[in-house]
């Protein structure tokens, strides 16, 4: 297993190029099982996970072709597909259930291995299940697998989730575009990847409107064509880097960021005196003063703070002037990267959803272990930040949502290397 080698180098200047969204592109690879034709992606990310998707699709039978390095994926599912999605790759990565709406409206069964837990949580699929029973699916839970299946196609229905679920909005959406009939999702969550691969579906032809709101209307369509779609800016990634001028000090310009896509998360970094500024071809971030103020910080679902930008914010917030509280509400499990954090000298206090964050004047490199993919980065900011050197192992978490970090940080005067282990 690979480990990261950091050394603390003070402020670090320079443009980083932010990549097509992993989260948008995991539910946007699924969406060529609902149409005969060729999907093509393009601005897609070079990531494992996206190897894992593609290992899946391709068990079902869908031709799959990457070019131009990765950036650019062509899928076709007009051969025969097998309905089966195999536990040893949906244990790997949970967005493999992403298969099951498609796989539903298209075939009209399927079966998926239940995801299983992951470090972050137990992720049950109950509001996939309601979601996809409303529509007319009969789903039964057997040996660990979800045996998926619908008496004469789907049909379209009024469903409101008990929880703003971003896969199970997913999952509805894409079976809902060849569903007999009106469907309208209530409760919808509003992730900006929802709206891309909404965006994508309209391309191919569905008749959907009120992405990016609580309520999502699909008018059931015959067919579905293929079509060539632009995976939007990850924001996630996009993120992870504004932070880096924030934690080291220094001016970032990332290319692709747009404000929109991190609004809340923006107004946070505010009000701990991190200015942000739009370009024409990014955003352009420095600190305001020397040290960065405590913030408050509560996750929740777009467009409220990210879940997935927790972890890298509490990097930050151990080196603020100040006590921060942080509560977690979208995971039960999401703090893993707090101990790691206090090897390096971090005061932090974990109790249940909240971590209370004492900030330090600077954290102390160490050896760190990465837990799950944003705990893996946020030790690479705080590392970034440190007196010495830390070496981060276990850094396939990060590759699975990182595309090139030590590239696009050392071009930024980063003292990083990828350690190979035999
Ligand atoms: C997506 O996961 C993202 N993954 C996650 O990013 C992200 O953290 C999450 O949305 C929340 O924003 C992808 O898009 C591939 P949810 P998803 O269904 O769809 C519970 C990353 O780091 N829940 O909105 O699985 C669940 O346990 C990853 O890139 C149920 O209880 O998230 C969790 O506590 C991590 N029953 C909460 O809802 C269900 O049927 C949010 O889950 C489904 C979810």
């Amino acid at each position: 297993m690979d480990s990261i080698l950091v050394k603390g180098n003070g402020p670090l200047n320079g443009v980083i190029p932010i990549a097509g969204a992993k989260n948008a592109c995991l539910a946007l690879m699924p969406a060529t099982l609902l149409s005969e034709e060729p999907l093509t992606l393009t601005n897609a990310p070079r990531l494992s996970d996206i190897r894992t998707m593609t290992q899946l699709l391709e068990s079902l039978g869908v031709e799959v072709s990457a070019l131009q390095d990765g950036k650019v994926i062509t899928m076709s599912s007009h051969g025969l597909l097998n309905p089966v999605a195999d536990y040893d790759i949906v244990r790997k990565m949970r967005a493999s259930n992403l298969v099951l709406g498609p796989l539903l409206a298209r075939l009209g069964h399927a079966v998926v291995s239940l995801p299983g837990g992951c470090a972050i949580g137990a992720r049950p699929m109950d509001i996939h299940i309601d979601a996809l029973t409303a529509l007319g699916a009969e789903i039964e839970l057997r040996d660990g697998n979800l045996h998926a299946k619908t008496q004469g196609g789907l049909k379209g229905a009024v469903h409101e989730m008990r929880f703003a679920s971003v896969g199970a909005t997913e999952n509805f959406v894409m079976a809902a575009t060849l569903a007999k009939g009106t469907s309208v999702l209530k409760n919808a969550a509003r992730e900006p990847e929802i709206v891309d691969l909404i965006h994508c579906l309209r391309r191919m032809g569905a008749e959907i409107e009120g992405e990016g709101t609580s309520t999502i209307t699909i008018q059931g369509v015959d067919r579905l064509n293929g079509a060539t779609h632009p995976v939007v800016t990850d924001r996630i990634e996009l993120g992870t880097y504004m932070l880096v001028p924030a934690i080291t000090g220094g001016e970032i310009e990332c290319l692709g960021g747009r404000i929109n896509l991190v609004g809340a998360f923006c107004e946070k970094l505010d009000a701990a005196g991190i200015s942000v500024t739009e370009t024409e071809r990014g955003l352009k971030v420095t600190r305001r003063n020397d040290r960065v103020k405590a913030v408050d910080v509560v996750t929740e679902p777009f467009p409220g703070f990210p879940t997935d930008l927790q972890a890298q914010m509490m990097a930050l917030l151990c080196t603020a002037d100040g006590t921060s509280v942080l509560e977690e509400k979208i995971f039960e499990n999401r703090f893993m990267h707090a101990p790691e954090l206090m090897r390096m000298g971090a005061k932090i206090e974990v109790q249940g959803g909240h971590a209370t964050v004492t900030g330090v004047e600077k954290l102390r490199g160490a050896r760190v272990m990465a837990t799950d993919l944003r705990a893996s980065v946020s030790l690479i900011l705080a590392a970034l930040a440190a007196e010495g050197e830390t070496v981060v192992s276990r850094v396939y978490h990060l590759d699975r949502g990182y595309e090139r970090v030590e590239e696009k940080l050392s071009a930024c005067g980063a003292k990083i290397e990828r350690i190979r282990s035999e």
